[in-house]
């Protein structure tokens, strides 16, 4: 295989690959599949900022020992519907799937559940999360606080993270309404996945230069900052973010955050998971037949100029992964040179099924 040129691969062969580097990076056998399975499903809804694109740094985090691949996390304190979680630096996807289950737990006990996990490393996307607790029936909401890339609104130095808040509604049978989105405009994978596929110019609103002038100029933006999502008011989503994870979980906040790419020193993340049960509110089948109508609503809208059709969160995804199941995920050169690298590097054998 040739590692200048992009390769699409199917689902299976990517998930072996990834279970193979994470397995060579000495994630225990039992851990492999669970740290794998958010970076494949990302891949498959075209997330790809956060499908195995991160695998090289999280590779380099355990190097590094800033990833504890064998800590499971503890209970710290429960009560109620309340529960907050020591990660204790171990892989963000094991954290995440214990605080998952805790939080289903107590929602079905006592109708609403939070829990916040301290000491956590890097989830991958928020919406992978929100969906395991809306597997369950619920509504799901999942959030993290990042490394600090973002300017409060009026500022020019990076102090809060990307910080991503996500929601998903059960829907029997199918793919419910699932908003996953960064609070800026575009969460830094992006920018790193337009570096990768050798293109220098991103959208405007992306980012903006370090005296915070807006760019639209890759290599000045990477340099620069992110911005907050529409204003001063993607400002306050990311600060309500940090309150709810950083601030009530007692860990590190904002400036105290090390990012995935930042090695030698631990992350620190907090992550934030509710659960909802929707059965407390109204009956189960009254509920989905109201989403079904807020949603047939909603698409019913007349497109505006220049679209065919509206949208609501979570058709795109559900859309590519549709398809990318059926036709496989393709990986752009730059991306796959990163990860034929680290694979060399682990002495792990690339996927043959291209
Ligand atoms: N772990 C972390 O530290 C971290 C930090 C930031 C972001 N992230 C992840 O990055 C990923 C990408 O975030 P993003 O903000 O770039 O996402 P995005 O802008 O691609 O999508 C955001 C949301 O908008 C919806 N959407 C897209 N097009 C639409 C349309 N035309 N009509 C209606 N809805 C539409 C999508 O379904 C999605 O729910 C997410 O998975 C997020 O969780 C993770």
């Amino acid at each position: 295989m040739n590692e200048g040129t992009a390769v699409v691969l199917l689902e299976a062969a990517l998930r072996a690959f990834a279970e193979r580097v994470l397995e060579a990076a000495g994630v225990p056998h039992e851990k492999v599949p669970v740290v794998a399975d958010p970076l494949v499903a990302a891949n498959l809804r075209g997330i790809d900022s956060h499908g195995v694109q991160l695998l090289p740094h999280y590779v380099d985090q355990l190097a590094a020992g800033d990833v504890d691949p064998r800590a499971d996390g503890r209970i710290l304190a429960e009560s109620g519907g309340c529960l907050l979680y020591d990660g204790q630096h171990g892989l963000g996807a094991v954290t995440s799937t214990t605080c998952c289950a805790h939080a289903v737990r107590l929602a079905l006990e006592h109708g609403v559940a939070l829990v916040v996990a301290r000491e956590a490393t890097h989830f991958g996307a928020a919406g992978y999360w929100a969906e395991k607790i809306s597997a369950a029936g619920l509504i799901g909401i999942a959030m993290c606080d990042a490394s600090p890339t973002v300017p409060p609104w009026q500022g020019r130095e990076g102090r809060l993270g990307t910080n991503p808040i996500s929601m998903a509604v059960p829907k029997p049978g199918g793919r419910g309404w699932l908003l996953d989105m960064a609070t800026t405009t575009a969460a830094y994978g992006r920018l790193e996945k337009v570096a990768l596929e050798g293109r220098t110019v991103i959208p405007e609103g992306w980012a903006m230069d370090r005296q915070g002038r807006p760019t639209t100029d890759l290599a000045t933006a990477l340099q620069g900052f992110l911005m907050p999502l529409g204003g001063y008011k993607g400002s306050g989503l990311v600060m309500m973010v940090e309150i709810l994870c950083g601030a009530l979980g007692g860990g590190a906040m904002a400036t105290e955050i090390r990012g995935i790419r930042q090695h030698g020193r631990l992350s620190r993340v907090n992550h934030a998971f509710l659960g909802i049960d929707v059965g407390r509110f109204l009956p189960l089948e009254e509920f989905y037949a109201r989403m079904d109508w807020l949603v047939a609503e909603v698409k019913a809208t007349p497109p505006a100029a220049g679209y065919d059709e509206v949208l609501v969160a979570g058709d795109p995804e559900w859309r590519a992964e549709q398809e990318r199941r059926r036709t496989g995920i393709p990986i752009p050169p730059g991306p796959w040179q990163a990860l034929v690298r680290m694979a060399e590097r682990l002495g792990v054998p690339l996927t043959t099924q291209a």
